[in-house]
């Protein structure tokens, strides 16, 4: 059994498909069998402008999506990064054991800032893979379920969990990501070159998990496609790859059996089928989302309590952190 941990920000109202595809698919599977830990980290969120009411409806719509999406409360913790301090303290010490070169490199740090004077461009944005590495190796995590989209992050708090070891001895395993085979990249279904993500501006980009059916069969039946008329996968088509991708996911059902079903059809039908797919899929989701939000102290205490049993564990790592590297008068 191994201690799973992962995370999700709260800068939208509900997370959209690729979200689910590429890390809530595999938290949920995960649950079956490790130790898992499962944050909203709104602390993250605060790495761009943020309205603070905004914020706060959005961290309980976040975990109320998780728990809608087969998170158990039950079996796993879940929590806000926020309410456990321990993320902060270890983000300062894991500050002074990272580099401006390797943050540097970031490539998300580099697109996020692509368009900003150098001047203003905001350092909590540029600590971000920092807070990251804090917020796993604080529960001394060993597998973290991610998108594709993370990886560089991974790589980077591997470095430090390895480089304090060195240093200080022995404390935090070194975690390994965890990133599924199919479906770790979900891309834009306007745009197939760029991934599905929260903060695009373009409606017909994504599909959030809480669409009503007629918006998301348009928003299918607008999607881009390739050339010819071949419902197949491959790297010469990748609108339809990544079409395939999302009605292997939902239906679970393995991507070749659903190309054979449409053989010899076009695009039209598959995104039809395709529509009624995802419409199914997202239907008991919906209703879970909406049956949760409707009871908000039965959240609440869902919260706390992922949030004691999160901070108990947390603290137990950080006085073997403090004692380690010299904080601690004796
Ligand atoms: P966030 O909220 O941006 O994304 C949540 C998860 O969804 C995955 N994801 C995707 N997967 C496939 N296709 C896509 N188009 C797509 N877009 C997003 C992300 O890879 C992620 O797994 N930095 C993290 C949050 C975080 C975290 C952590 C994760 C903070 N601390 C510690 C793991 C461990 C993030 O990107 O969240």
């Amino acid at each position: 059994m191994a201690r799973v941990f992962s995370g999700v920000k709260p800068t939208a109202d509900v997370p959209h498909l690729g979200n689910y595809i590429g890390a809530f698919r595999q938290w949920v599977a995960l649950q079956d069998l490790h130790e898992c830990i499962f944050c909203v980290v709104d602390l993250h969120s605060l790495t761009v402008p943020w309205d603070p009411e905004l914020l706060r409806k959005r961290s309980r719509s976040a975990a109320a999506s998780l728990i809608a999406s087969g998170i158990d409360p039950e079996r796993s913790v879940l929590f806000l990064q926020s309410e456990v301090m321990e993320h902060t303290e270890l983000t300062w010490i894991l500050t002074c054991v990272s580099r401006m070169g390797e943050l540097s490199r970031m490539t998300q740090f580099k697109d996020k800032s692509r368009n900003t004077e150098n001047e203003s461009i905001g350092t909590g944005l540029y600590m971000y893979p920092v807070l990251m590495a804090a917020d796993v190796l604080v529960y001394r995590g060993e597998l973290v379920p991610v998108g594709e989209d993370q990886k560089q992050h991974l790589e980077l708090m591997r470095d430090i969990a390895e480089r304090f070891n060195r240093t200080f001895g022995d404390t935090f395993p070194v975690p390994d990501p965890y990133i599924p085979v199919e479906g770790a990249r979900i891309m834009g279904l306007d745009d197939p070159a760029y991934k599905m993500a929260k903060t695009t501006e373009r409606p017909n980009n994504l599909i959030w998990m809480n669409d009503p059916p007629e918006v998301v069969r348009k928003k299918i039946l607008r999607a881009v496609t390739d050339s010819g008329r071949e419902v197949v996968a491959s790297p010469d088509k990748p609108a339809i790859t990544n079409l395939l991708s999302i009605y292997s996911a939902v239906t679970a059902r393995p991507v070749s059996e659903i190309e054979q079903e449409y053989e010899g059809k076009g695009y039209g039908d598959f995104k039809k089928g395709l529509a009624q797919a995802v419409i199914d899929f997202l239907d008991p989701f919906r209703a879970r989302y909406l049956e949760i939000l409707e009871d908000p102290g039965r959240l609440d205490k869902i919260l706390d309590t992922g949030a004691a049993q999160a901070r108990e564990m947390a603290q137990e790592t950080m006085q073997v952190v403090r004692d380690r590297i010299g904080l601690r008068r004796s």
